[in-house]
């Protein structure tokens, strides 16, 4: 099987993951065991002492140079569950702010030995152009990059909707809001795509849903009482207006008119569907209240997940990534 390059640039030679930058071009089988090992890590946060000790002795380093909650707090959970010495880089404070360039914060970075950075960056394509940059014994996770890509959100939600729904090739998915902005949608498709889901619906106003993505395997939908029925999970997205350079929207008020996730419009999924959404969440915008912590509602549930498949990606690409060490040097 010939492998993307964004797949090349991720994988090891045997296939193992080393970076996690994208879901584009990752094969099932490995989503499917990113999947089982988060799985096996839920057990962890119940635990009297809530780590193993997979990552001790490497050195992690959160860099985000966007602002986070639930992404940068866990992954730092993940990373000392995991055993890891962590650093949060703190940027506002750092010599990024006084013009020092990516690659030299990185290099600095490096020289202090670290392991693995887990990159939030506003430009797309910031955490792959790292990856191609840094030494073999160094590791990217992409924790956000612009409008491009979110892996680890990605996979948490499918841990949610595997651990909730099972098997993905009989769902039908509704992913609901500002498609056009949104790095989680996008590696959620790639995510759902590729797990065997045959029926994805986006749905947003025609300004917020990006064109050409038939070919994705996706459709398109305006109307979102029409787009619910029947589905069996709701993915909301928040309007990401720090993305926007124009008006896509005529009134918050409106948008919550056509698109709001309410109590009625709920009613027209599977009335055992589950709604979700990555968060940060704006009440009476994109979600009603009652909707958001109503018992169909597992947006808690998936940011506890998120600690899990990030402890997953970071064990996994840390394993990779001595595995191809250990097959160079015996190479040499
Ligand atoms: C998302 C993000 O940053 O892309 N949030 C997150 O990681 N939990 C979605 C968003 O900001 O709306």
């Amino acid at each position: 099987m010939t492998l993307s390059p964004s797949a090349q640039l991720q994988l090891t030679e045997a296939g193992e993951l080393r970076h996690f930058l994208t879901i584009d071009g990752l094969p099932k089988p490995l989503l499917e065991r990113i999947i089982d090992t988060a799985n096996s890590f839920v057990v962890v946060g119940n635990q009297e002492v809530k780590k193993v000790p997979l990552l001790r002795g490497k050195t992690v380093v959160n860099l985000f140079f966007e602002n986070s909650t639930r992404t940068r707090s866990t992954f730092e959970l993940a990373a000392k569950r995991l055993s890891a010495d962590v650093l949060n880089l703190d940027i506002n404070t750092s010599a990024t702010s006084k013009g020092e360039s990516l690659l030299d914060t990185l290099r600095n970075l490096h020289a202090m030995h670290s392991d693995m950075f887990v990159v939030r960056h506003k430009q797309s394509g910031a955490p792959h152009f790292i990856a191609e940059q840094v030494t073999p014994d160094v590791a990217i996770i992409n924790a956000g990059d612009g409008r491009h890509a979110h892996p680890t959100q990605a996979m948490l939600d499918m841990l949610t909707i595997h651990r909730h729904k099972g098997a993905f090739d009989q769902l039908k998915v509704a992913i609901v809001g500002d498609i056009l902005h949104s790095r989680v949608a996008r590696d959620q498709i790639h995510a759902l795509t590729t797990l065997g889901c045959q029926d994805i619906r986006l749905v947003g106003p025609n300004t917020l849903l990006p064109p050409h993505v038939s070919s994705l395997g996706v459709t398109t939908h305006s109307n979102l009482d029409r787009a619910l029925q029947d589905v069996d999970i709701i993915i909301m997205l928040r309007l990401q207006t720090e993305r926007m350079d124009s008006a896509f929207l005529p009134s918050a008020d409106e948008y919550y008119q056509a698109y709001g996730l309410t109590r009625q419009r709920l009613l027209k999924a599977k009335p055992d569907a589950i709604v979700m959404h990555p968060g940060p969440i704006n009440r009476g915008i994109e979600i009603e209240s009652e909707v958001a912590d109503g018992k169909q509602s597992l947006i808690l549930n998936q940011v506890g997940y998120g600690i899990a498949i990030r402890m997953a990606v970071m064990s996994m690409s840390m394993s990779g990534q001595m595995q191809q060490r250990q097959n160079s040097e015996g190479k040499q």
